[in-house]
Formats: structure tokens, sequence, C-alpha cells
């Protein structure tokens, strides 16, 4: 029988990419997102991440279509990029509740399930800015920082009931998320938009190229497959050598 998974911002980016990969590879999949649309991989099911609710929703649906859950991606996301003096406290706690509590909901809720599937698994989509921080995103940075150490306690307490976590750490990727950065950065750091991805973006990575979320989903669809069978309460760094510095 086909396994099945919930993921999360499954209508736009990685998360896309991610529901088409496992599709493609055989997987039933909740695509959650706060809007959906009906032509998207995978069954849509809307909901606000940011709540109790909408996590606990999500994990029912999953369980009411599928009867069972092996495997939660954690991949919903935003950005916000400002000075800290100025940094705006809701958004802060947005990005919390959407980065950080999020994915600790989740896990609380589809633990049984992923218990009895006999080969649960979690994999967070973190980021490289889970290990090493940049100036103007105090709120994103903290919360991915956060989500690695979820991660690892998820992988203590799961380990003996056949539960693993894992997380992705992707450099920058070719997504809205990023397109959107472009403009703030220009504003923030005084830099010409056409130079920020050269300047700003990529300057600390060594390979000076983007990633696709087709790599991502190909991260993610290792971790879940055989070959992920050892890997967990650690991230898979896919940074184009950034933290290698
Ligand atoms: N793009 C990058 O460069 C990059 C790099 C490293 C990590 N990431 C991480 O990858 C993940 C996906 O990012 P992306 O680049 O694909 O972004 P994206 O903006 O293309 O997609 C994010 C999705 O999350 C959804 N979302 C936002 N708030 C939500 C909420 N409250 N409830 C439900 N869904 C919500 C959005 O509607 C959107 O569809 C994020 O966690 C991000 O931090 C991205």
């Amino acid at each position: 029988m086909s396994r099945a998974a919930l993921v999360t911002g499954a209508a736009s980016g990685i998360g896309r990419a991610i529901a088409e990969r496992l599709v493609a590879d055989g997987w039933q999949v909740l695509s959650v997102d706060l809007e959906t649309e009906a032509d998207g991989p995978g069954e849509p099911f809307a909901a606000d991440l940011t709540t109790r609710e909408g996590n606990s929703k999500a994990v029912d649906a999953a369980l009411e279509r599928f009867g069972g859950l092996d495997a939660v991606i954690p991949n919903a996301g935003f950005q916000h990029v400002s000075p800290v003096e100025e940094f705006d406290e809701d958004r802060w706690d947005a990005l919390v509740a959407l980065l950080l509590t999020s994915p600790f909901l989740l896990a609380r809720y589809a633990w049984p399930a992923l218990r009895a599937s006999g080969d649960g698994r979690i994999v967070v989509v973190a980021s490289v800015h889970g290990l090493v921080a940049s100036p103007y995103k105090a709120g994103y940075v903290s919360a991915k920082h956060g989500v690695l150490g979820l991660v690892k306690t998820l992988a203590l307490e799961g380990a003996p009931v056949g539960i693993r976590a894992s997380a992705v750490c992707p450099g920058y990727v070719r997504t809205a998320l990023v397109e959107q950065q472009i403009a703030d950065q220009s504003r923030t750091h005084g830099v010409p938009e056409e130079r920020v991805l050269e300047d700003v973006l990529l300057a600390p990575q060594a390979l000076k190229r983007l990633l696709e979320p087709s790599e991502v989903a190909d991260a993610v669809a290792y971790l879940l497959g055989p070959g992920g069978a050892l890997f967990t309460g650690a991230p898979l760094v896919m940074d184009g050598g950034w933290t290698a510095r």
C-alpha cells in the first residue's frame, strides 16, 4: 500500500516541488497551505498553520483521508527583513508560530500515527539560517535555529518507537520567498536590486548559484526513502559551501 505524507506550504516553491515529487514517487499527499488550488499536486487542504486549530485540523484531515500517516514535512514559511530595533513584534510572533511551533504541533498531533506506521519520518525544511545568522533576519534565524533543536529532541524520543526526525538546510532557493527579498534587501542594504543576488544573497556561498526547488525535493525524497534510514537528529546541509568558512 502506498505511504501517506502531509506537506505544508505545498502551494508554492519548495513545498510544491516536494509534493510533486512525492506524488510521482507513489505517495498519497495532503498538500496544506493557506490557500489551495484544486490542480496542485496531492490533495489540497487549506489551513492557517500559525494556529493550533490549523495544525490539528490538517493532521485530522490526513488521517481521515489516508487512514494513517507515514511522514510529515513541515515546510511552510515566510521571511521578514528588518533591523532589530524596528522589527515588528507581530511578525516575530508569526515567524515563531509558523517556523517553530507549527512543526512541534504537527509532530505532537501526528505522533501516534507515525508510531503506528512503524517507519514514521519527520523531515523539516529548515535553512542554512538554522546554522548561521544574517543581519536583519532576527525572527527567521531564531526560529530556524530553534527548529533544529526540536528535530534533535524528536529524534531522541522517536528512535525507540520507530520515528526518525531530520531536516534539510538549503542555502538560497529560486522561489517567491527569495524574489520578494531582493527588493527588501536592496532597500535595507542600499544596494541596487540587480546586485543583490551576488553581492548580498550569494556573497557567503562558495557556489554562486541558487538551488532549484526540485533539488531540495530530491534531498527530502532521499531522507524519506530507504537511504534515509539512519539519518535522524541531524540536518542535511545543502548550502553551496556557505558554512564551510
Ligand atoms: N527560498 C529559499 O531560499 C529558502 C532557503 C532555505 C529555506 N527555505 C525554507 O523553505 C520553506 C519554503 O519556502 P519557499 O521558498 O518555498 O517559500 P514560498 O513563499 O514559495 O512558499 C511558502 C508557502 O508557505 C505558505 N504559508 C505561509 N504562511 C502560511 C500559514 N500561516 N499557513 C499555511 N501556509 C503558509 C505560503 O502560502 C506559501 O505557499 C520555508 O520554510 C523557508 O524558510 C527557503
